[in-house]
């Protein structure tokens, strides 16, 4: 057991206690960001008179050697040690003596998770950012290829109105372009450093909390000792995220599960993102959609379990935050995988335009046009609702399309219908007229659709500067995101 508070008792601690109470396990996935955290916290102690110089050069000379070791598979992580921050001390120590113990003057492990884990999360956060991105990327291209392949639109699963599959996809779109806005806001409301908030109360040392900010590419640092080592609402707000995107894979699965079915057979799912049985020889199925569906309860489930942790703490730390860790972790590498996993089944997808487009010109879908073409006529629009109830009902017996009957037929409906009508109410005509803003025809789409390539082609992460502090000091080296921070100060 290594532990870094031993000093006030007088008894080992119970080993299930210890086992109980440990982190390690699962807070080494921040391994990186505790790192990182430490190097800025050290250059700032140095900075304000509190390290020497030497002492400085010593303590990140020290921490960057465990770093490197770590990564060469050099040193283990193990579950010896407490948590994250106990193994990385305890290995300074060890390493450059007693200077190491320096190191954690003027923090407390409180802020120091508390920054750790906003480190871990604003990353998380930019690179669930850039899946979407990529997905929204494969889904303009099938929205480009299939402007003019029709489909059936449903409502309640039954077929109500022609669209084209651009359209379909589209809707999808929307989706995962608002889910990106979603990410955007949650960085810059959670981009505030909460390292020097101390235990709860900051701390008697001159620290220069601004300057550790901006190090760490923060904004500011937070206002509120208190509130900076008990505030997780970044994590949920990020859960939350994760949950919607989930919930629109999900859905997104779910109608293609439907559309790979024999009795659709709209799409069909490429052999290396489908499944076999191993009893029935003829299958192929959808597991993997099926298992994005599936992951989705994991994900709500991780967005609820750190509510219902949170609701009852009072200020400030309290133990019970531990557990935003794992299943938050989960919920990442779960999100991460489906995002990546859906977009190269829905890339490799191949679509029956086909079938589809038969299936459009099925089921009566054309019944709203042929009613506004009565419409047209002169014809009230809820009498023509009623003639054209009465025309499908008629072609239900008949085991046809409006557009099979005759001219005679229709007439015995209403007499104002002429040969116009059977153009008025072909497929073609049902999707290319429908071109208000948002809608199916292919014009307003390939309006939306050059809209999104601009959209695709800004993007917020490279555009904006992710990590520049209002609160600089001078001029600060812009990190790379992906790295971890290299002391080019000291
Ligand atoms: N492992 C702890 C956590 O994840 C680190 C903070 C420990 N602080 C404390 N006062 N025991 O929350």
């Amino acid at each position: 057991m290594a532990q870094l508070w031993g000093g006030r008792f007088t008894k080992e601690t119970d080993q299930l206690v210890y086992n109980f109470n440990a982190s390690i396990s699962f807070d080494q996935k921040f391994f990186q960001q505790d790192i990182e955290g430490s190097i800025v916290h050290t250059i700032m102690l140095a900075k304000q008179g509190i390290l020497t110089k030497e002492e400085k050069d010593e303590i990140l000379k020290g921490l960057t050697g465990i770093r490197q070791d770590v990564e060469d598979g050099k040193l283990a992580i193990t579950e010896e040690y407490e948590d994250i921050h106990s193994f990385v001390e305890a290995n300074l120590i060890r390493r450059i003596g007693d200077v190491g113990k320096k190191l954690h003057t003027g923090r407390s492990r409180n802020d120091q998770v508390a920054l750790d884990m906003r480190l871990y999360t604003r990353l998380e956060v930019l690179n669930t950012d850039s899946l979407l991105k990529e997905l929204l990327q494969t889904l303009l291209s099938i929205m480009e290829e299939h402007v003019e392949t029709y489909m059936p639109g449903f409502t309640h699963l039954q077929k109500a109105q022609p669209v084209t599959l651009a359209h379909h996809i589209g809707a999808y779109f929307e989706m995962f372009k608002r889910d990106r806005s979603r990410l955007k806001d949650i960085f810059y409301r959670m981009n505030y450093c909460p390292l020097g908030a101390g235990a709860l109360a900051g701390t008697t040392y001159p620290l220069d909390r601004a300057y550790t900010a901006s190090l760490l590419g923060f904004e500011g640092p937070t206002l509120n000792s208190m509130d900076s080592v008990s505030d997780r609402d970044y994590v949920i707000e990020f859960l939350s995220a994760l949950s919607t995107i989930m919930m629109h894979l999900s859905r997104f699965c779910e109608e293609i599960i439907i559309w790979n079915s024999n009795e659709y057979r709209f799409v069909e799912i490429d052999d290396a993102y489908s499944t076999g049985s191993s009893i029935m020889p003829q299958k192929k199925n959808p597991d993997i959609a099926e298992l994005v569906r599936g992951k989705t309860g994991r994900v709500y489930g991780a967005l609820l379990s750190i509510l219902t942790t949170m609701k009852g703490l009072p200020l400030a730390y309290n133990k019970d935050m531990q557990e935003d860790k794992e299943l938050t972790f989960d919920a990442i590498d779960t999100v991460k995988g489906c995002l990546a996993l859906f977009e190269g089944m829905i890339r490799t997808m191949k679509f029956n335009e086909d079938v589809m487009e038969k299936s459009a010109a099925m089921g009566f879908t054309n019944a709203t046009d042929a009613a506004d073409y009565l419409v047209g006529k002169g014809v009230p629009f809820r009498d023509a609702h009623g003639m054209i109830g009465r025309l499908v009902l008629y072609c239900i017996e008949k085991n046809c399309s409006i557009d099979e009957l005759s001219i005679e037929e229709l007439k015995e409906i209403s007499p104002v219908f002429e040969e116009d009508v059977y153009q008025a109410v072909s497929l073609k005509t049902c999707v290319e007229k429908r071109l208000t803003t948002g809608a199916p025809g292919p014009e307003a789409m390939r309006e939306v659709i050059r809209m999104h390539r601009e959209y695709l082609s800004r993007d917020w992460q490279d555009e904006e500067d992710l990590f520049s502090g209002v609160w600089n000091e001078g001029e600060i080296e812009k990190r790379n995101r992906h790295k971890c921070f290299d002391n080019k100060e000291g």
